[in-house]
């Protein structure tokens, strides 16, 4: 089923519907990097949507999410956050700068795993915000949601009016601010006479179903690459368009997306989540060098790699207009130098 195309301006009034509390700094600039592009060859066009330049405690795609998420809680009249990830979480991170600012108390459990407990990299600047942080050896994902369901529940019943990590509901939510984030690359590439030919974003949740639904109602005739960063215990494509599609329905739009409309590649997981990759490590480097735009091993590094693996394997004709969405993460690099040094 095909559904109309919206402008940037109806994208921009059905979203404007939703509670919203403004903590990013967009639009943020979208750069283009000749060098880089001349380096990988091909002859395209390469942009850097600069997400890593959010602001909210040294930026990411998470500012853009709690805009959303904080004003959602707010709204409910939450007076706290029970949040949780891994030591070196991002979301955590600038969850803790959102609380922050809005003098909201702000739980973190943080998932253990082979992470250092050392104050460095986000877990740093956790604490220097004041967020009050639990370790804790539950896993990511369902395991350590349903602590933070748990904990949530005991605060409630303590009295308390907690906004904890709840994927159905905060996911659709956090996928609606990436709608805007395509909705701001469009617009950009217009007032320059371009069009994308490629979106590439790493992702395996919210943001990846943002920028998918995004590109389906603005009708872009593009790819959107989504590098997922870690595998799930479920069909990525399945679950993201069903987050797109709840982010449509909380819209108040007809649009929906199945399975088929999701690109989602677990082809540069390995060797693992959180694990540097040779891709990686070379895209990192090229960026670093020719243009002075850090990636992190994590995230960004590995969706870069898909990108440049892409136009090397001649996907692209010359002068074709490729978008990365950088989503940041740059923190965690100090937190493990050694995982982006030793070939440099
Ligand atoms: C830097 C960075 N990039 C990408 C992602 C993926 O975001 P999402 O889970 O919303 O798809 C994350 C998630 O933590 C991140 O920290």
């Amino acid at each position: 089923m095909s559904f109309p195309a919206l402008t940037p301006t109806q994208v921009r009034s059905s979203v404007d519907k939703l509670p919203r509390t403004r903590l990013a700094h967009l639009p943020t600039p979208l750069e283009e990097v000749p060098r880089f592009a001349a380096k990988i060859g091909g002859g395209v066009r390469v942009f850097v949507k600069r997400d890593d330049c959010t602001g909210l405690l040294l930026g990411g795609n998470k500012a853009r999410h709690n805009e959303f998420l904080i004003g959602d809680a707010v709204d409910q009249g939450c007076d706290m956050f029970v949040w949780g990830a891994g030591v070196q979480s991002n979301n955590c991170r600038q969850t803790a700068a959102g609380c922050a600012k809005l003098g909201l108390e702000c739980r973190l459990y943080l998932s253990r795993a082979h992470h250092k407990t050392e104050p460095q990299g986000n877990l740093l600047l956790d604490y220097l915000v004041g967020a009050h942080v639990d370790f804790t050896d539950a896993k990511i994902g369902p395991e350590l949601n349903a602590l933070l369901a748990a904990k949530a529940d005991e605060l409630r019943r303590a009295g308390r009016k907690p906004y904890f990590w709840n994927p159905p509901r905060v996911v659709p939510l956090s996928a609606v601010s990436y709608v805007l984030c395509v909705t701001e690359i469009a617009e950009q590439l217009t007032a320059m006479g371009l069009k994308p030919d490629a979106l590439y974003v790493s992702s395996a949740g919210a943001t990846g179903a943002g920028v998918a639904l995004g590109k389906s109602l603005l009708g872009l005739d593009c790819l959107a690459r989504l590098i997922c960063p870690m595998h799930w215990p479920w069909d990525i494509p399945t679950r993201m368009a069903d987050d797109a599609n709840a982010a449509a329905e909380r819209l108040g739009l007809p649009h929906r997306l199945t399975a088929a409309d999701i690109d989602a590649d677990e082809s540069y997981v390995a060797p693992g989540y959180g694990l540097v990759s040779p891709g990686g490590r070379e895209a990192l480097k090229l960026l670093a060098t020719n243009e002075a735009i850090l990636l992190d091993h994590v995230y960004s590094a590995k969706a870069m790699a898909a990108l440049i693996a892409d136009v090397r394997a001649g996907n692209y004709r010359p002068g074709s207009v490729l978008v990365f969405i950088h989503t940041g993460g740059i923190p965690a690099i100090f937190a493990e130098p050694n995982a982006v040094l030793p070939e440099m």
